[in-house]
């Protein structure tokens, strides 16, 4: 079966910094609690930028990068539960504004697992010969979707965009495993605002996200390193032979209990929420590209790359990079 690699990366965030004091000048919060509680520190809000803007910039740096004109993508594929339009889709705007005529475009949403299940899914149409090329993005526009009154979520999340580039290659992608439980769905939630039926014109109200945050906590420092230590078990795998662990940035206290349930090298898990915040399914494509840009990735470099998130969808990635 053809194999496929990453060969390209960029990514975008927003111009507009909003720092812990400025946040707490909106709800009552300090710098204290948020760094000790999640270590973000501040975070980019898109103002003139959309989803679909941020996803085209990010895809832009990530085609110079891999040397692959935009006319040779033949998949494009936008991972977000924020587009900017249902429809047309954000794939489809980010192929009108970058020219990849030829590529097939769709969105999907797997929440802040999005990029996971994104790659996973242009993986397989190349690895079986129906596509050579593909655009994989993440991006996500929260700040619109955050109810800037409660402070137990306006915390935590930030804008921008992340994409690779997905080739046939002799090497690179190993394997995945990915996962889904609807029926825990409720932790976590975003409700677009809509009228209920035809007959019905209320509107439904609470269209921002909302989250159970001790259950989400719980989750994931329980699901990740068990997800991850499945994957690498199936591919005959050990955990020291792993470089860089490059993990959904959501909090720091979960990436620091994944790394000790695991008993790996806290070291081998970089870490840019500090700056980024909680960018959903663009954190992992965007953290990529700072250590690709950053010269941290070397050739043939053992990737786990790992995520939780709403839906409940969860998931983890080998490749060689
Ligand atoms: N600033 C100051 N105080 C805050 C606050 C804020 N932004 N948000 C909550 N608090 C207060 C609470 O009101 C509570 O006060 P009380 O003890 O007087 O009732 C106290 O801080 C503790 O709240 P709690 O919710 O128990 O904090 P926590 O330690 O669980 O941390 C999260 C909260 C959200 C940081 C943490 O649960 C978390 O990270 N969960 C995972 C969320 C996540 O990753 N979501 C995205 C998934 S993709």
């Amino acid at each position: 079966m053809t194999k496929t690699r990453i060969i390209g990366t960029g990514s975008y965030l927003p111009l507009t910094i909003l720092s812990n004091e400025h946040l707490s000048t909106i709800v009552d919060t300090n710098d204290e609690w948020i760094m000790e509680r999640t270590g973000i520190k501040e975070r980019r809000i898109a103002t003139t930028e959309t989803t679909s803007s941020m996803a085209s910039a990010a895809a832009l740096l990530a085609l110079e990068d891999s040397k692959v004109l935009a006319e040779d993508i033949d998949l494009i594929i936008v991972a977000t539960f924020t587009p900017d339009s249902s429809m047309p889709s954000v794939s489809c705007k980010v192929q009108g504004s970058i020219g990849a005529v030829h590529a097939v475009c769709f969105d999907l949403n797997a929440a802040c697992s999005g990029f996971l299940f994104a790659l996973t899914t242009a993986h397989a149409y190349i690895s079986s010969g129906i596509y050579k090329n593909a655009l994989i993005i993440g991006a996500e526009a929260l700040s619109r979707a955050i109810d800037w009154t409660d402070r137990g979520t306006c915390v935590l999340f930030g804008d921008g965009a992340g994409a690779v580039v997905l080739s046939k290659d002799s090497v690179g992608f190993i394997g995945s495993l990915l996962g889904s439980d609807g029926g825990k769905g409720e932790v976590l939630t975003y409700s677009k605002q809509m009228t209920k039926n035809l007959f019905d014109k209320e509107i439904i109200e609470n269209s921002y996200i909302q989250m159970d945050g001790q259950e989400v906590f719980k989750f994931a420092v329980r699901k990740v390193p068990e997800n991850i230590s499945q994957l690498l078990e199936q591919h005959h795998t050990n955990i020291g032979q792993i470089d860089h662990f490059i993990l959904h940035q959501a909090n720091k206290r979960i990436i620091q209990s994944v790394a000790k349930r695991l008993n790996a090298d806290e070291n081998k898990f970089p870490i840019n929420l500090n700056y980024c915040g909680n960018t959903s399914a663009a954190s992992i494509p965007i953290l990529i590209d700072d250590l690709n840009r950053g010269g941290k990735l070397k050739k043939n470099d053992t990737l786990v790359l790992s995520g939780f998130g709403g839906g409940l969808t969860w998931g983890s990635c080998l490749l060689t990079w």
